[in-house]
């Protein structure tokens, strides 16, 4: 199967030395391409800026704003034959800088106010911009009410299936090698893959979704 996945961070430029980004190490991304390979699979990972090493046999697109992110993902989308899978376990920037200085910003007053604008939505271009008609997963980084938020974004971004994670902890989410996870699908079901190494999770994902998407 033909499976496109999105990992790490996006970086939004300030000026030449700087930007805005989030604590996304990619680990979750590329663990779900590394065992989708093992399982046989063509996978086109699109990376944000991280410090991992690829698997070998994953085809790899880096990317570091949002903006080529959706760029390159939208080409892939397009491309000939399409994916049948998409797993969207990036931590995409929501806004960038309005204005990017040319030059480093000097320090004048003592505070600076920094205008944002929004990032087009990758995920939620799959459906209506690029037409994808494979099977979409999406993920949901969540502080509260994870199932509540994860079914909202799962029926706004037209995806079959969300993986919500709970980033408020310390030990899962965000940076750290395992991952506790809640599947929400779009009847309202819900099921817990309880806490693991983000490498055993993610081959527990893989097997799951491909035969959710070969149905
Ligand atoms: O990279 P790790 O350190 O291993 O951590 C893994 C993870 C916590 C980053 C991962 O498991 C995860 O939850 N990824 C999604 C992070 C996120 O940005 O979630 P969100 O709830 O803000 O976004 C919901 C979905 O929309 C995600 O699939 C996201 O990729 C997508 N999105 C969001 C904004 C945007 N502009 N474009 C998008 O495509």
């Amino acid at each position: 199967m033909k499976i496109l996945i999105t990992a790490g961070p996006t970086r939004e430029p300030l000026d030449p030395v700087r930007y805005l980004t989030n604590r996304s190490s990619g680990r979750m991304g590329y663990a779900l391409a590394e065992a989708a390979v093992a399982e046989g699979h063509l996978v086109d990972l699109v990376s944000g800026p991280v410090s991992l090493i690829p698997t070998d046999g994953v085809k790899m697109h880096f990317v570091e704003t949002a903006q080529q992110m959706w760029e390159k993902v939208r080409q892939l989308t397009l491309g000939e034959p399409p994916p049948q899978l998409a797993i969207h376990a990036a931590a995409v920037a929501d806004y960038r800088p309005k204005v990017v200085a040319e030059q480093k910003i000097k320090k004048q007053a003592d505070t600076l106010i920094l205008e944002l604008e929004r990032n087009p939505d990758v995920l939620g271009s799959m459906r209506g911009a690029f037409g994808f008609t494979g099977y979409l997963v999406g993920f949901a980084a969540e502080t509260q009410n994870l199932v509540a938020n994860a079914q909202e974004k799962l029926k706004r971004k037209g995806c079959d299936l969300v993986i919500a994670n709970d980033v408020s902890r310390k030990d899962t989410g965000f940076d750290s090698t395992e991952n506790e996870v809640m599947l929400c699908l779009p009847s309202g079901e819900t099921e817990l893959i309880p806490k693991q190494s983000k490498q055993t999770l993610a081959r527990e994902i893989i097997r799951r979704v491909v035969a959710l998407a070969s149905q």
